[in-house]
């Protein structure tokens, strides 16, 4: 039996909902596991703010003694113990630990008992949540994940149902604060990328260890989740392409700017009308300094969707940051507490056995050089590029290099992304290339 359910029916005030357990009519009990950023800043909100319904009941993390602090109230109980958020008087498990294991375990554990869960882990939901969602299903309970993808920006709620009525076809997103703190420090004041990475880390942007950010495979996590609440289709994450930013230098600004755009790490994914494959990648692309992308500042995260109805709808504000997303994990305890039926939208039967997804994409493409100069360059770049059958569109070269590490611009005409690849195979065995080209995608709002 559920542990939000009213023991009797007839004194049960609130109408039961379609999925989930009944709402509770007296405070949910809350049991907080993992005391770090995210969950110091929800026991701040529990222990301070007016609502009544909800109750923070015990505080789980290994090595609790150092753990422990004056501002939460005496009765609240503190533990090492994973197993005490599973308690029979908690009603609703918080896991906050971050990592698959043992937070998977926590999540199976506490909605096989009958408790409801929220999370805000984005590598577990996105690696394990068809079949945690299946799970929640099966036992009549929520498991709900809003922090764990857009943090404080309600994405998954807005798509759920605030979009319900649209068919959405393409998502696009700048879903790292601390790749988006970096690049744009880059762009406004010609910092390099070393030292923005520093200054995000000593801000408390970016990690100790920065290579879930840098490489893509937090804002991968991300996109994997929103592709299955926005069309259905839930990708694994480690097929969705995924390329670092740490490649990117000053002098792809200064060649950006000269195309009228800037750089960002963009996660993008298009289902297809026809056919329902998906496309999904996350990498540094050029956008318009038009763009909407173009404009998020700092360590924000805006996601673009685009429906077949209503075009498209935008969404900005804070992707990271303890208090922003304690915000998105109360919200979830409160819409739990509240009776908001549970969608299960990333439950792993209700999506299509054939969710593969590719990387390719065609657009136009931005590819930088840097060259020991001599006659006969542009010539044998074009000859390779003609070979595959790819038209150059413009050459762009800025004055004030040394010859012998000679920064130059090739745009390219609309082509694939693996096209464009098989061809840079050849063109950087050349051997006037001093360092491998880069090579951005060129993010138009006709992405196919
Ligand atoms: N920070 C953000 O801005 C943000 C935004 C969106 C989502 N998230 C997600 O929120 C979750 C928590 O992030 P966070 O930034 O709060 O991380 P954090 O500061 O590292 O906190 C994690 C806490 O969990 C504890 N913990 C880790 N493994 C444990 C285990 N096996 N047993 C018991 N306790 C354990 C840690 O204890 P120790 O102190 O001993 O290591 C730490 O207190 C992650 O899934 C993260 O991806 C974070």
């Amino acid at each position: 039996m559920s542990k939000l359910a009213n023991d009797d029916p007839a004194t049960d005030l609130h109408a039961v909902p379609a999925a989930g357990p009944a709402p509770l009519v007296r405070p949910a009990s809350v049991a907080l596991v993992g005391f770090g950023t995210v969950g110091q800043a929800v026991a701040r909100i529990l222990c301070e703010s007016p609502h009544p319904e909800l109750r923070l009941h015990a505080v789980c993390n290994r090595q609790i003694e150092k753990k422990k602090v004056d501002w939460v109230p005496d009765e609240v109980k503190w533990s090492d113990r994973l197993d005490d958020a599973l308690a029979p008087d908690v009603d609703i498990v918080v896991e906050l630990m971050g990592g698959l294991e043992p937070a998977g375990w926590l999540i199976r554990r506490a909605l096989e008992s009958g408790r409801s869960v929220v999370t805000a882990n984005k590598q577990l939901v996105a690696y394990h949540g068809g079949e945690l969602a299946e799970i929640a299903a099966r036992c009549g309970q929520h498991l709900r994940f809003e922090a764990a993808v857009g943090a404080g920006i309600p994405l998954v709620r807005a798509i759920e149902d605030g979009l319900a009525g649209d068919r959405l076809f393409t998502i696009a997103g700048i879903l790292n604060g601390t790749c988006n703190f970096i690049l744009t420090r880059m762009e406004e004041s010609g910092t390099p990328f070393d030292v923005a990475l520093a200054e995000a880390q000593q801000l408390g942007i970016a990690e100790a260890d920065p290579a879930e950010d840098i490489d893509g495979s937090d804002a991968r996590a991300k996109l994997a989740i929103l592709a299955s609440v926005a069309f259905g289709c839930h990708p694994r994450p480690q097929e969705i392409d995924c390329r670092s930013i740490a490649r990117v230098e000053n002098t792809d600004f200064r060649y950006a700017s000269r195309l009228h755009s800037t750089i960002r790490q963009v996660a993008w994914a298009r289902r297809d009308r026809e056919s329902g494959r998906l496309a999904a990648a996350v990498r540094p692309m050029l956008v318009s300094s038009r763009s909407a992308l173009a404009r998020v500042e700092g360590s924000d995260n805006l996601l673009t969707v685009e429906g077949e109805f209503g075009g498209l709808t935008g969404f900005l504000g804070k992707g990271a940051g303890g208090a922003a997303t304690a915000v998105a994990v109360v919200s979830d305890l409160l819409s739990i507490v509240r009776g908001v039926p549970a969608r299960h939208s990333i439950r792993a039967s209700q999506i299509p056995a054939d969710c593969s997804v590719s990387g390719d994409f065609t657009a136009p493409q931005y590819i930088r050089f840097n060259v020991d100069d001599r006659p006969g360059i542009i010539a044998a770049i074009a000859t390779a590029f003609s070979k595959y059958d790819i038209s150059i569109d413009a050459i762009l070269q800025e004055p004030g290099y040394q010859r012998t590490r000679l920064p130059f611009v090739v745009t390219l005409d609309s082509c694939r992304t693996s096209v464009v690849e098989a061809a840079l195979q050849d063109v950087e065995a050349l051997d006037f290339n001093v360092q491998r080209p880069l090579h951005l995608p060129i993010l138009v709002s006709n992405v196919r």
